[in-house]
Parts: C-alpha cells; structure tokens; sequence
C-alpha cells in the first residue's frame, strides 16, 4: 500500500515476544506529539502490564521528530513499542488506525489518542469488560454515569460534539444501539470483529467507522473521564468538521435504497436555489419562461454539487467533471420535458385524474432520473477484469 517505514520496534517486536492471546495491542496515532509521548508511555507503564500484557504500536504521520522521542521514551518501557510512520497519510486518523489494526498481533486492540486524554489505567478495565460480557466492543463513554467530557476544551467544542452525536445516533439508531458515545476514540475491539478490507476510514471517526461496516456482534461501554490535553493542540479543524459530515453521508448511503432517499432530498432541497433565482431573474424583469428555464439551472447546479460531494464521492474517477455535469443536466431536464407529455399520457389513454396522474409521473421520472444517475453517470464503465470477479461472485 503507502511506504510504510517499519522502523525496528524497540525492544525488538519479533514474533517471538508478540503477546500471547488474551494480551492487548494498544493502538496509538499520532500527528505531532513529540511533546505527549513520553508522558503516555509512562502512564501506560505505570497502569498496564502489571494487569495484562501489553505492546503499543504508535501509527504516526508526524512532521516533527515524534517518531524519535517515541524511540527514545520506550528504552524506558517494559513492553515491545512499534512506530509506524506513514510517508502519506491517507485516511488521516482514521486511516492512521486501520493501519495500526493490521499490524496488531494480540486478541484484544485497544485504541487511544497520542496526548494523554484517554487515561491508560482503563486499557485493562476495557478488556475486562469485553472479556467478562462477551462483546466484541467496548467503548469507553463519556456519556454514561461516571463518565464527563471535562477536558473537551470550551463551550463551542462541547456543542459541536453533542450535535454530532445526537445526528450519528439518530442516522444510525440500530446499529449505535447501545453506543452512547460514538464520537469516542477510545475503545477496545477483538481482533476478530476487526473486517479491514470493507473499511473506508475517513477522518476522525474511526469507531463509527467499526460500529457500522465491521457490525461487531455485541458491544459493551465503560464509563471515562475525557483528560484535558498534556501537551499541544487538538489537531481537529473545521476542515475535520466538514470531513466528519461526508464520512456520515458516506456511511448513509452505502446501499441504493439509502442513495435513493438521499437523491430525493437533495433533489427537494434544490428548490430553495430554484425559486430564489425565479424571484431574482424576474425582479430583474426577465419574463418568466425564460426565468423559469434558467432557475431550474441553478437547482440541477445544487442538485449535482450535493450528489457530488454527499452521495457519489468515490465513484468520480471513472469521467471527467464537465461529462458527468453534462450528463446530470440532461437527464434533469430531460425529466422536466417528459414529465408533460407523460401526464398527458396517464390521464387520455389510462383516464386518471390530473393529481393522481402527476403524482405517479412525479415518482416515476424521480426513480428513472435516479436509475439513471446512477448508470449513466456514477456507474464504472467494465473492464474486461471486472467482469471476470463479477461472474466469479455469481
Ligand atoms: N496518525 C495520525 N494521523 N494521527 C492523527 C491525525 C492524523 O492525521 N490527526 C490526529 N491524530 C492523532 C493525534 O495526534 C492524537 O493522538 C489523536 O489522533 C487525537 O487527535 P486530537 O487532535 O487530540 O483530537 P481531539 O482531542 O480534538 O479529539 C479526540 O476526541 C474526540 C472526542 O471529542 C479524538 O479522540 C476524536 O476521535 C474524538 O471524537
Ligand atoms: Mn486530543
């Protein structure tokens, strides 16, 4: 994949000191916390082996020297301490976490943040508890008694997050049951629950990530107390924001009858740029044919930088900007001609009445219009290799 630079684990990660089954690999990113590693390590030293064994493998994608103070620190540490440092960071944190999820040996993975506000003594509480009620997740909460987001810094953060969690649990009501805190970094996951290959990390939300495409089979929570930082800055921006929406919608529409509801809404929301560029053209004096043609414009322009960013990200590659634009405004206002005559059409030749029959073309051009996005449009052309794994799966 990316070029990973193994550095040589210190002591040695061979495979002879792999912990055995029943220890925990804890699984630590980093961006930039030359300042925090060593305080970590020390933490996790104090807290962990004396109750499990334990190796930490830091997934790095620093740009200063935390690689080396990581090196350094863990001479003083009774347990084996691996950097991986990615030269491309793809996927980001999360990618940074997928990346730490391969490389774990042990039955138990415990992910944590690199700057000391996930206390290691509740590494081994976590497994313990996985352990003790048979889950394959266990989620360290903030939200359930005992727990607090003291250290979430200031109250916009603490906004931000609350909103973010009330519209993930309640896009995600069945699969977040029991998950009161799904913005959490900090959970332990059994090595087995783990499916890296249907993965698609995008972001800082690496255990929503797990919750809804891995499916872990039972889940269990912990209550914790969210640390203010050590050291440095939260390396979350309002970029990292705009992520975290797109990895949401991603995550929505991963089948067609969820891309459908999602085309339909988007397509409803047009029609707010629609009507507001008819009242502008026709203040400007423009008659109103020539308005209305022009304002359906600027709806297929919202409808198709929507559908673009929140329903078809990854399935751009395949044509270039100005022939999928193209494509998308012609089936749109295909949809707009054909719908006339096929309402003449219900209501001379099959007697329906004029409402009932605009509603039944209304839904039938919007699910044509959608089939055909999604073939004309966002559909891989076949190669003759896909076609072969595509008989193959038959
Ligand atoms: N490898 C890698 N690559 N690590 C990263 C990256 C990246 O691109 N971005 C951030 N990290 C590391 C940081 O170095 C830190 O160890 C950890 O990920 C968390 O980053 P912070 O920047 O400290 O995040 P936060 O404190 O704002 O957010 C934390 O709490 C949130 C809950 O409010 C994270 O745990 C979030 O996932 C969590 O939602
Ligand atoms: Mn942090």
């Amino acid at each position: 994949m990316t070029n990973h630079e193994y550095t040589a684990p210190v002591p040695g990660l061979d495979a002879v000191e792999v912990p055995e089954p029943g220890a925990v690999t804890i699984v630590v990113p980093t961006f930039n916390e030359s300042g925090n590693v060593r305080r970590l390590l020390q933490l996790i030293t104090e807290s962990v082996p004396a109750r499990l064994p334990c190796e930490v493998v830091f997934v790095d994608d620093s740009t200063d020297d935390t690689p080396e103070a990581i090196r350094e620190a863990a001479q003083d540490c009774p347990f084996p301490v691996a950097v991986l440092h990615r030269e491309e960071p793809v996927g980001g944190l999360g990618g940074a976490v997928v990346e730490g999820l391969k490389a774990a040996g042990s039955e138990w993975i415990v992910v944590m943040d690199g700057d000391c506000q996930h206390p290691p003594s509740l590494v081994p509480d976590l497994v313990a508890t996985g352990e003790r009620a048979g889950a394959e997740l266990v989620v360290a909460s903030r939200y359930i008694e005992g727990g607090s987001r003291a250290g979430l810094a200031g109250g916009y953060r603490v906004a931000v997050s609350r909103a973010a969690t009330w519209l993930t649990k309640a896009l995600f009501p069945r699969r977040l049951h029991g998950v009161s805190d799904p913005m959490s970094g900090f959970f332990a996951i059994r090595r087995s629950a783990v499916t890296p290959d249907v993965l698609r990390p995008l972001g800082y939300k690496i255990l929503l990530e797990l919750a809804v495409r891995s499916r872990p089979r039972r889940v269990a929570e912990v209550p914790f107390v969210f640390q203010d930082r050590f050291a440095g800055e939260s390396k979350s921006t309002a970029k990292e924001g705009f992520r975290f929406l797109r990895h949401l919608a991603g995550l929505r529409t991963a089948t067609p009858l969820a891309r459908m509801i999602g085309f339909g809404l988007i397509g409803a929301s047009g029609f707010v740029p629609n009507l507001l560029g008819l009242y502008a053209l026709t203040a400007l004096g423009l008659h109103y044919v020539p308005a209305e043609i022009l304002a359906n414009q600027l709806g297929v322009a919202w409808n198709f930088l929507l559908i673009e960013q929140l329903l078809f990200r990854d399935r751009r590659a395949h044509r270039r900007g100005w022939d999928r634009l193209g494509r998308f405004a012609l089936l749109a206002n295909a949809d707009l001609v054909l719908r006339i005559p096929l309402i003449a059409l219900l209501v001379d030749r099959f007697g329906m009445g004029a409402l009932p029959a605009t509603a039944l073309a209304l839904v039938l051009t919007f699910v044509l219009r959608f089939a055909g996005t999604e073939a004309l449009v966002y559909l891989p052309r076949r190669r003759a290799g896909n076609r072969t794994t595509a008989r193959r799966a038959v």
